[in-house]
């Protein structure tokens, strides 16, 4: 008992702490506010998540009491039951999702999804059956747009409000959270928006499944199944209608990048990617063999492949405002910071970071992908053009020559940033031996770690060992078809 009174403690002092902070203007937040983008949907939600929790613990209070009847004793009863299911939520979120709480955008996305779900089966019990409450399309929701864990608590909370909006009843409680936590589980397999359809079909199967079940042990007459077995279909039609709907809204209003958001932005028709084909091969090319390495380096360490696919497609999309200055598509011998000084060169090859982040919002292409952009190359140092600029007798700092940053903030972003160096320098080896090959890994892998570009990034000596053995594997496999079929 002390245990739950300290933790609720903390969490109180948490959010009260969260709450000074956020309404305590910051040196930043003095003065006029500047909006790099013109987009709305872009904008950073400011409402502090205390008060957006507060905000849906009463929204969500008084709906549940609108559902079950305004009376004194159901009402305490339903005020038990949301301070319960409070307690359940912000555990888990507390203990696993600590991240969620920093990130306001986040918050208000979670309580909206709360907000809109607990509406909709309220509308769905008043006017259809409580059978036809698409819970299972909001924890998918919740797994694509916040975490595959909070997916399988949003089919908990939800299952449970169902309940109690219907005299506790179990068979309600069993059939959403058994479709529920049977989607959130195959959510993996989403890529497209088609496969909405296979999850509506997956909530039909398990919905007649578990009312056949309370059939055979004596719950349901026959006519009941039959009646409830037509709004469990209709639940899974109306599941696909639901995630088709609000799905692409939530991902643009909130920025999220969902496994099906990335497949959209890995299309080679897309305008970015097509410019990037035509205008800047030798980087287009780069790009698609950093994606290559970079996708088995993320696969090797339990990161999101996809997103590691996707960002080495775009990291280096800057450099289509002036590709000739990037040797990778200069196809004479000639090299254009030949008659540059190094002051210059320099100059170039830092706005290709900044450049991209340009073109990134340009296209409306989603944050992850945008901060793997700006973090590819973390403060490294150009080493060449710093030679060259003690060779012609200036004598500046090596810092002078560094990208300006940010460093890698993410194990993805570490990830494209390695796959990215590896790619550019073991094209240069002339024999690519499993030797040369490991040894110039291991020293670019070294390199970056003891210049301390992996001081921001949650990785550890373990993932740096098993990216090398991945990255060393894939541009193995990559020289030794090419010399097999050459
Ligand atoms: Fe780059
Ligand atoms: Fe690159």
């Amino acid at each position: 008992m002390n245990n739950l009174f300290n933790k609720i403690r903390s969490w109180t002092r948490y959010f009260l702490l969260k709450l000074v902070k956020d309404l305590t203007p910051s040196e930043s937040k003095k003065g006029p506010v500047i909006r790099e983008s013109k987009n709305l949907f872009q904008k950073e939600i400011k409402i502090p998540a205390f008060i957006s929790f507060m905000f849906t613990i009463i929204a969500v209070y008084g709906m549940l009491v609108i559902g079950v009847g305004v009376e004194s004793k159901i009402m305490f009863a339903a005020l038990i039951f949301v301070v319960a299911t409070v307690i359940f939520f912000v555990s888990q979120i507390q203990n696993k999702e600590r991240d969620i709480l920093e990130d306001n955008d986040t918050v208000v996305l979670m309580c909206l999804l709360f907000i809109t779900a607990i509406l909709t089966f309220q509308i769905s019990k008043e006017y259809l059956s409580p059978f036809v409450s698409p819970v299972s399309a909001f924890s998918i929701m919740a797994a694509m747009l916040l975490s595959l864990r909070l997916g399988g608590v949003y089919a908990v909370c939800l299952s449970l409000y169902m309940a109690f909006l219907n005299d506790m009843r179990f068979d309600i409680f069993l059939t959403m959270l058994g479709s529920a936590i049977f989607v959130v589980a195959n959510v993996h397999t989403i890529r497209r928006r088609s496969d909405f359809i296979n999850i509506g079909a997956k909530t039909v199967v398990a919905n007649s499944v578990l009312l056949t079940m309370f059939y055979f042990i004596g719950i349901y007459s026959s006519f009941q199944l039959k009646y409830n077995l037509f709004y469990g279909v209709l639940n899974g039609i109306f599941s696909v209608i639901i995630l088709l709907v609000l799905m692409p809204l939530f991902e643009k209003v909130f920025s999220r990048t969902t496994n099906i958001k990335l497949i959209e932005l890995s299309d080679f028709n897309n305008f970015l990617l097509k410019r990037l084909m035509l205008e800047a091969p030798g980087t287009y090319h780069h790009s698609i063999m950093t994606a290559d390495i970079a996708e088995h380096a993320a696969n090797a360490v339990g990161e999101n492949s996809l997103l590691a696919r996707v960002g080495s497609y775009y990291h280096d999309i800057g450099k289509l405002k002036n590709p000739m200055y990037f040797i990778e598509n200069q196809t004479s011998v000639y090299n254009p910071h030949d008659s540059l000084n190094p002051e210059m060169s320099r100059l170039i090859l830092i706005s290709h970071v900044k450049e991209g982040v340009v073109f990134a919002k340009e296209y409306n292409v989603d944050n992850e992908i945008i901060n793997i952009i700006k973090q590819h190359h973390g403060t490294t140092a150009m080493h060449a053009f710093y030679h060259r600029a003690l060779e012609s007798g200036l004598c500046i700092d090596m810092e002078h020559f560094r990208y300006p940053g940010p460093k890698p903030s993410t194990k993805i972003a570490a990830v494209i940033m390695l796959a990215d160096s590896c790619e550019a320098a073991c094209r240069s080896i002339e024999e690519h031996t499993t030797v040369r090959i490991k040894d110039m890994v291991e020293k670019i892998i070294n390199n970056k770690f003891v210049d301390g570009q992996f001081s921001v990034c949650p990785i550890t000596l373990k993932d740096l060992e098993l990216m090398r053995d991945s990255i060393v594997s894939t541009i193995m496999g990559i020289y030794h078809a090419r010399i097999e079929y050459k």
